[in-house]
């Protein structure tokens, strides 16, 4: 049992991914934190768990039945909760590099990154070119439109900020991406996947945004340049799951002083007579304990939490749909992929947000050979029935083993900066496939909480996190 200082600097409330990161680098800053979750498990949210936990989680089975059994033992498998993958030059890569946790963890690829194009039975399932020879090759696009893609993928490579000779007449921070994407002709089809596959948007907000084309030219060119790096998809992922990632910060944190309690209750939080946070009290419960746990009070100056312990500071900004697949065979039209991210861009559907689909196999060390795990999600745009707005990503699973699917999941944000009360909320997950808006979210904790930049190294050209296959 770890000894409760009477103050700290900060106390962190919630492991998951954005409080684990903020816990870890505050640490390393020299600051003195106190991690606290009222789950008895890492990750909250972001947690990776096993076939029997998930079965039970679900409630996918009848009183006195073990169905997991048939998958083998329950602990070869991890499962995520979130449905999310690393992009190789990504901001959490860069994150991970910068701190050294890529020490605790090992990555490998994720083998293909493939786009949908129409519907039902007559749906095109593509891999997304992401240069301009497989611009050319691509069966998205005819003859004419794949050289106009080629011209536009050549440019978005070439394009230097600071160079204006390559910017091609257009200011990005002026334009709109809609502007840009007239000037190379490209077809609704192509901004579709070029918006959705390649930058990532989830919506088509984007198009008509004035400067938002430099954001959406960033996007694409880290998409490409993650491609480039590993050379199958743009994506990596951590064996056994991403439940490690949060684990990896907290290990961090741990070994810089940081102090961690699970399973720990928050009874109250204590402001000050000007309404800024002065402290906490607790309760504790170690496994098998009778009673009333160990109750435990200190000052703090900070509180970072997840928005799930302060519901009265957030609002609910949407809800994720999502259903968690357990298939027995690699899906269909992707080359027999052993994992892979598909994007079915909104407008293919009839929907406002894309449905995205990330699979996983036992290359991750997640399942048993031969199985796969597939989690299908969105953006839920109608009260109705969750099935339904998933049915396009389900489609394309095939014949599925296991199907989990609970109720919509809200998605916090919160009401205020922090900076009056000194509590600071991170954002919950959206629906994105990757966790680009993740770190956004933690820089955006660290400086209204620190009042400075976070500052990090990535990774050096030509240095691995994956060894090469
Ligand atoms: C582009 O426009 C922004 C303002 O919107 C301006 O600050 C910048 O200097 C312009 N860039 C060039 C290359 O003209
Ligand atoms: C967490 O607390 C519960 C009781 O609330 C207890 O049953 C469980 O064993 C505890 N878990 C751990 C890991 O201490």
């Amino acid at each position: 049992m770890e000894e409760i200082a009477p103050s700290y600097d900060v106390v962190v409330l919630g492991t998951g991914l954005t409080e684990c990161i903020l816990s870890g680098v505050m640490s390393v800053k020299g600051q003195k934190v106190l991690h606290m979750d009222r789950n008895d498990h890492y990750g909250g949210e972001a947690a990776s768990v096993n076939l029997e936990t998930l079965f039970k989680k679900y409630g996918n089975f009848q009183a006195g039945t073990e169905p997991w059994k048939k998958y083998g033992r329950p602990n070869d498998w991890n499962i995520d909760l979130v449905p999310k993958l690393l992009m190789s030059n990504g901001e959490l890569t860069n994150i991970l590099v910068s701190t050294d946790v890529t020490r605790y963890i090992e990555f490998k690829q994720i083998a293909g990154s493939y786009v949908q194009q129409g519907q039902g039975s007559r749906a095109t399932v593509a891999k997304v070119p992401s240069d301009a020879s497989e611009a050319l090759r691509s069966p998205l696009m005819g003859i004419f439109e794949k050289r106009r893609a080629k011209n536009f993928l050549q440019w978005v490579g070439s394009f230097d900020e600071a160079n204006p000779s390559t910017h091609n007449g257009m200011n990005l921070s002026q334009v709109t991406m809609k502007q840009v994407y007239d000037k190379y002709g490209l077809e609704a089809t192509t901004r579709d996947f070029i918006g959705h596959s390649m930058a990532l948007y989830e919506t088509d907000e984007y198009i008509d945004k004035k400067g938002q084309a430099k954001d959406c030219v960033e996007r694409i060119r880290l998409y490409v340049n993650s491609m480039a790096r590993y050379g199958k998809s743009p994506y990596i992922y951590p064996l056994y799951g991403l439940g490690e990632l949060p684990q990896g910060f907290a290990r961090l944190s741990a070994i810089y002083g940081g102090t961690y309690m699970l399973n720990t209750t928050v009874d109250e939080i204590k402001y000050d007579a000007s309404g800024k946070v002065e402290g906490i009290k607790a309760t504790m419960k170690e496994r098998g304990e009778e009673g009333e746990g160990m109750k435990f009070e200190t000052k703090c100056k900070k509180i970072l939490a997840d928005p799930s312990y302060f519901p009265d500071k957030a609002k609910v900004v949407g809800h994720l749909v999502k259903a968690i697949c357990i298939l027995n065979h690699p899906i269909d039209k992707t080359d027999n992929a052993d994992s892979l991210q598909l994007i079915i861009p909104q407008s293919q559907v009839g929907r406002k947000h894309d449905i995205y689909v990330a699979m996983v196999s036992s290359t991750h060390n997640v399942c048993p050979r031969g199985y796969y795990i597939a989690i299908v999600s969105t953006i839920s745009e109608s009260s109705s029935n969750h099935h339904l707005e998933l049915q396009p990503g389900l489609e394309r699973l095939g014949k599925i083993e296991e199907q989990f699917m609970g109720p919509a999941i809200p998605i916090y944000e919160p009401l205020e900066g922090g900076e009056k009360d000194g509590v600071f909320l991170s954002k919950s997950y959206d629906a994105s496939s990757h966790f680009e808006t993740m770190t956004d979210d933690v820089r955006d904790v660290y400086r209204r909480a620190e009042c400075e930049e976070l500052k990090v190294q990535g990774l050096k050209d030509g240095e691995q996190l994956v060894a090469e296959e």
